[in-house]
């Protein structure tokens, strides 16, 4: 069944160029139209264990589990056995070619928006289920991967800085996740982000589940500063502490801590997707970061 069979059953009609971007995730995006209305469907077709976790993952949290935070609008969906599909109204992309850069007061209702949903009470009715304790990206191996990581970290500044990180991996992975489990998005970056009204909505919650709302936040902050040219660190960081209640210095801590194993670890192995610039900027944080052990 083609893309087009499968939004037609739902009621909609594709546009004539109807590919989004992204869809790394193996997931099919496509926007078209239904009742006069602009709308995305997106469908995974269940190939495969890890994509079918994914698809019940974002099925669950866009149908199912009533998160007490503005959502896309779901208009109809499905699930059988060979695929899930997922139609929902067409949103305003946070980030576009005429405004590229997000504004701080769409930085301050995404920070509210992340704060509001780490606060939820967990929200699953069997939350050892290990569908929801999926690790999207896992990390390299310091020895068997050198290669892959050298080739990211390649002056000696963010050498050094990468013998540090891998002196105090424990140590950072304790730190970081030093807090409460919460039911997380697990894929926080702009890329994700759409918004109604000018208020931000997360869309792909393939990979949402349990985890650290601090991590959220150290994605969102490092996959901004390979983006951006300015990231309001310190902002976002006391903005989300005191929508917490939290010490912002612990806060920071533990956001450093896991923004130093994402860039050491995880980075590398998408060195051939990242800009030439990307590459510099995250550089110049990765040297930035300052690990204080406690
Ligand atoms: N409801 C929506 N309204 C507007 N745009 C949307 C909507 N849902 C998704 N998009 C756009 O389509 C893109 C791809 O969707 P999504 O991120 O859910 O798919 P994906 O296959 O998981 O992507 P990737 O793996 O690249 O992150 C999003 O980054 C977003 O720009
Ligand atoms: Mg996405």
């Amino acid at each position: 069944m083609t893309p087009a069979d499968v939004a037609h059953r739902h009621g909609v009609v594709l546009d004539d160029h109807p590919l989004l971007p992204g869809s790394m995730s193996g997931s099919t995006v496509v926007t078209g139209v239904r009742d006069g209305q602009a709308v995305v469907v997106k469908i995974t077709v269940h190939d495969s264990d890890e994509a079918t976790g994914r698809a019940r993952r974002e099925f669950a949290a866009l149908t199912g589990l009533a998160l007490p935070i503005p959502m896309p609008r779901v208009l109809a969906g499905e699930v059988t056995a060979e695929h899930t599909v997922v139609v929902m109204r067409a949103h305003r992309p946070a980030l576009t070619e005429e405004h590229p850069v997000p504004s701080l007061p769409l930085w301050t209702s995404l920070v509210d928006l992340l704060a509001r949903l780490h606060a939820t009470p967990m929200p699953l009715d069997s939350p050892a289920d290990s569908l929801w304790r999926y690790q999207g990206w896992s990390e390299l191996d310091p020895v068997n991967d050198r290669p892959a990581l050298d080739l990211l970290w390649s002056t000696p500044q963010t050498r050094s800085q990468l013998q540090r990180v891998l002196d105090h991996r424990d140590g950072l992975e304790v730190l970081a996740s030093a807090a409460e489990e919460e039911f997380v998005h697990g894929d926080c970056h702009w890329g994700n982000v759409v918004t109604d009204n000018g208020d931000p909505l997360l869309v792909d919650w393939q990979s949402a589940g349990i985890g650290r709302g601090t991590d959220d936040l150290a994605f969102l902050l490092t996959r901004a500063a390979a983006d951006l040219d300015v990231v309001p660190r310190t902002t976002v960081i006391a903005d989300y502490a005191a929508r917490r209640g939290l010490d912002p210095a612990e806060v920071e801590a533990r956001v450093t801590a896991r923004q130093l194993l994402v860039l050491a670890l995880q980075y590398p192995a998408f060195v051939s997707y990242l800009h030439p610039r990307a590459v510099e900027r995250l550089h110049t944080l990765f040297v930035q970061l300052r690990h204080r052990p406690r």
